[in-house]
C-alpha cells in the first residue's frame, strides 16, 4: 500500500520508517511526507531522498478546512495508510473514522500511561521503572486506540528526561517500521475494534 508519513517536526520516525521502507521486500511504500508545518526540518530529509512532500498549513485556519485541505492532499497522491509521526494535530472524530483501521501514530510512552505531553517528564516524576513507546490505531480519543505494538526500556537511577527521551526514541526507529509492515501486510487488522492478528512474540 501506498502510505503518507505525517509530521510536524524533527521527523526522525519518519526517517527511519523511509530507511526500513527502502528494502525491497518493505511491505509498503511511503509515497509522501506531509507536514502541517512549512518549518518542520524533517521535510527537507524527505525531499532529499527523493520522497514527495507536501505542506498543509494548519495554522490559522479553522480546523475542517485544514482536514479538508489535508484529505485531498492524500486523495491526490492516493494514500490508502497513513502514519503519524510526530504530527502535532489533533484530528477531528470525522476524519478520523475516515481513515479507521488504515491510520496510525507511534506514542512515547507504554499506553494506556502517560496520554499525552511530557511522557518522559512525567515517567520519571512518576518513578516508574519501565517506559518505552506504542504504535497503535487511530481512534478519536487523543492515544487511545488500539495497540499493534510496544518497547519497552528501562529507566535508570540517575536519568535525566534527555537521556530517558533518548533510550525511548532509539526503540521508537525500530518499532515504528516493523508494526506499519505488519499492519501493510495484513498480519495484523482492525476488526470490530481490536487488532487481530498474528503479532511476533
Ligand atoms: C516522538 O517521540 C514521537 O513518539 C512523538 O513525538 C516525537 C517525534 O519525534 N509523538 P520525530 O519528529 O519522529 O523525531
Amino acid at each position: 500500500p501506498r502510505v503518507a508519513v505525517l509530521i510536524s517536526g524533527r521527523g526522525s520516525n519518519m526517517a527511519a520508517l523511509l530507511e526500513a521502507a527502502a528494502a525491497p521486500d518493505y511491505p509498503a511504500e511511503i509515497a509522501l511526507v506531509l507536514s502541517n508545518r512549512a518549518d518542520a526540518a524533517g521535510l527537507a530529509h524527505a525531499a532529499g531522498r527523493g520522497v514527495p512532500t507536501a505542506v498543509v498549513e494548519s495554522r490559522g485556519r479553522p480546523r475542517e478546512a485544514f482536514e479538508a485541505a489535508l484529505q485531498a492532499e492524500l486523495a491526490a497522491h492516493d494514500i490508502e495508510l497513513v502514519a503519524l509521526a510526530g504530527f502535532m494535530r489533533v484530528l477531528t472524530e470525522g476524519f478520523v473514522r475516515a481513515w479507521e483501521g488504515r491510520m496510525v501514530n507511534i506514542h512515547p510512552s507504554l499506553l494506556p500511561s502517560f496520554p499525552g505531553l511530557d511522557t518522559h517528564a512525567r515517567a520519571l516524576a512518576a518513578g516508574v521503572r519501565l517506559h518505552g513507546c506504542t504504535v497503535h490505531l487511530v481512534t478519536p480519543g487523543v492515544d487511545e486506540g488500539p495497540i499493534i505494538a510496544q518497547a519497552a526500556v528501562p529507566v535508570l537511577p540517575e536519568d535525566t528526561e534527555a537521556e530517558l527521551a533518548a533510550r525511548v526514541l532509539a526503540e521508537e526507529h525500530r518499532l515504528y517500521p516493523a508494526a506499519l509492515a505488519w499492519l501493510a501486510s495484513g498480519r495484523v487488522r482492525l476488526e470490530e475494534g481490536r487488532v487481530v492478528g498474528t503479532l511476533p512474540a
